[in-house]
């Protein structure tokens, strides 16, 4: 089963720095849908793995400490705020260690199952935006509009580059190239999972578009498609 049948899912995959996030969140608000963040989820489960001196190298993680990972989300206005327990990890995750550990974690088959029901529950509790890197092809196959984002790699490392500085965080535009580059190979070729684009995804190349230009585009193709499911 891959959603409720009274709900909505928009599926949004692509790779890092193509700007899923920031249409996801958006849509889902213009829309006033939920947003689920799913790469927050392996961010989550990677910060509390990283905690328990897990290493990123490892090759197998015993299913005890997966199950000991009490990730909660909470919605607010179109924002997913992400806790660990009670502690909200919601900045915290957005470390690029975190990120690269979460990568590299999600390689792991028994990480994607035990995040898996996570997001196909929080698709029961209403209309969503799912984005992440296989909404369309495996958490939620029948999601009624599915988008996939494409950009060149040196746009989106300039994108992510621009981001950090943004932030105050000091870092070499080669380094983030490099380490885009490699999150790129490690997601495209796992072997459960990979980023792929569903056969009936819809690409979009944001390499020369503005935000604001892929949003208008997207919301326009899932009004069509909301009104055929006859919803507003
Ligand atoms: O989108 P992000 O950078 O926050 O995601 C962090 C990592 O989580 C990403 O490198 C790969 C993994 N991820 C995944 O494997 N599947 C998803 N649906 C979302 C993220």
């Amino acid at each position: 089963m891959s959603c409720s049948s009274e709900n909505l899912v928009i599926a949004i995959d692509g790779p890092a720095g193509v700007g899923k996030s920031t249409l996801a969140k958006k849509l889902a608000e213009r829309l006033r849908f939920f947003l689920l963040d799913t790469g927050a989820l392996y961010r989550v489960m990677a910060l509390d793995l990283l905690r328990k001196g897990i290493s990123p190298e490892i090759a197998k993680i015993p299913e005890e400490l997966l199950k000991n990972c009490d990730i909660r989300i909470e919605h607010a206005d179109a924002q997913m705020r992400l806790f660990l327990g009670n502690e909200d990890v919601t900045a915290l995750i957005r470390e690029e260690q975190v990120g690269i550990a979460a990568s590299k974690f999600s390689m792991l088959p028994e990480v994607r199952k035990a995040l898996l029901w996570l997001q196909r529950r929080t698709a029961e509790t209403g209309n969503i935006v799912a984005e992440g890197r296989d909404m369309g092809s495996v958490v939620f196959p029948r999601a009624q509009a599915k988008f996939f984002l494409t950009a060149d790699l040196e746009v989106r490392a300039w994108r992510r580059f621009q981001e950090l500085t943004d932030k105050g965080l000091k870092t070499e535009f080669q380094e983030v190239f490099e380490d885009m580059r490699a999150r790129d190979f490690r997601d495209r070729t796992r072997s459960e999972s990979p980023l792929i684009q569903a056969e009936d995804a819809i690409p979009v190349d944001t390499t020369h578009m503005s935000a604001d230009r892929v949003l208008d585009r997207i919301i326009s193709i899932v009004r069509e498609r909301i009104d055929l499911f006859g919803k507003a």
